[in-house]
């Protein structure tokens, strides 16, 4: 089957992605419930959650000139897709601003999707502080998985970086690491969001989510300037700063 890479310019194009998003992570990765929440078990309750999902990260897409959602067709149909940011400048001025998980209704299941989401973004915002590409939502329909699709998705930005002369960065998912190894980029830590800190309030509900939506886990991956291979010294050296910034997950260093 031919496979064909387009750039989403309209709505409807990233919706597509969006029911592959649903379809490759809901009930898979366990990250997809605090980023895309379902409130209510019946089929109703999915399609609201479904449509929330597309109006946010279209409304993020169009608000964020860094974006770019890259998409593979087969036909006419949308079979994967990712978003690249690609920054020319340090993207986080603070690197502690906290992200508000508006897409929850407020009260501890807000306050509990804010800390995850805060301590997922914190090691991008700590640690790559300068011109870099990134990858987020990567995701392919499951029966179209190992046939190419992700690779093509990753050749988009690849091309981009090495044309820019930046870095790039991801936290991978089990599955994702094994494609993204093979582009280049480098396990540079294991981290776990980590709910044992002093100031969080961790009512007899907070502990219920953390029951039932943790472990949530996966590993930062850097890849060098133009792909370059480095020796472990020479990665280390690179890494042996940026590492020093605390972060607030539980991170185990890789590098
Ligand atoms: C990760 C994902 C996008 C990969 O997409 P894909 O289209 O299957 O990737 P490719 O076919 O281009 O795979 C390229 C290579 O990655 C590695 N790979 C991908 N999935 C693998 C798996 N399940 N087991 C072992 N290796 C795998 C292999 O080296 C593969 O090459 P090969 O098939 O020639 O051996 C897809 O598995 C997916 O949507 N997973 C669920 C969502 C997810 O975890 N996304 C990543 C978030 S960080």
């Amino acid at each position: 089957m031919q496979h064909e890479v387009k750039e989403v310019d309209e709505k409807w194009q990233l919706d597509g992605i969006v029911d592959v998003l649903w379809a490759a992570m809901d009930g898979i990765e366990p990250s997809h419930s605090i980023f895309f929440p379902t409130f209510g078990t019946g089929p109703q309750d999915r399609e609201r959650a479904i449509a929330e999902s597309k109006n946010r990260l279209w409304k993020g897409h169009e608000m964020d000139p860094s974006s770019h959602w890259i998409y593979v067709v087969e036909g006419e149909r949308i079979v994967g897709g990712c978003q690249w940011r690609i920054y020319m400048d340090n993207p986080f001025p603070d690197p502690r601003a906290r992200v508000n998980a508006t897409f929850w209704p407020e009260g501890t299941g807000r306050d509990f999707a804010s800390e995850v989401a805060s301590q997922c973004h914190g090691q991008r915002k700590a640690w790559m502080g300068r011109p870099h590409a990134g990858i987020s939502l990567m995701c392919v329909l499951p029966e179209k998985q190992r046939q190419g699709i992700g690779g093509k998705l990753m050749k988009w930005g690849l091309e981009k970086m090495d044309e820019r002369d930046i870095e790039g960065f991801v936290e991978a998912s089990v599955r994702g690491r094994l494609l993204y190894r093979n582009f280049g980029f480098l396990d540079v830590a294991y981290v776990r969001v980590n709910m044992d800190h002093d100031d969080l309030q961790r009512t007899e509900a907070w502990r219920n989510l953390e029951r039932t939506r943790l472990p949530i886990e996966y590993t930062a991956m850097w890849r060098p300037r133009q792909g370059k291979q480095l020796t472990p010294a020479e990665a280390k050296q690179i890494w042996q700063e940026r590492l020093k910034m605390s972060v607030r997950a539980h991170v185990e260093e890789l590098m």
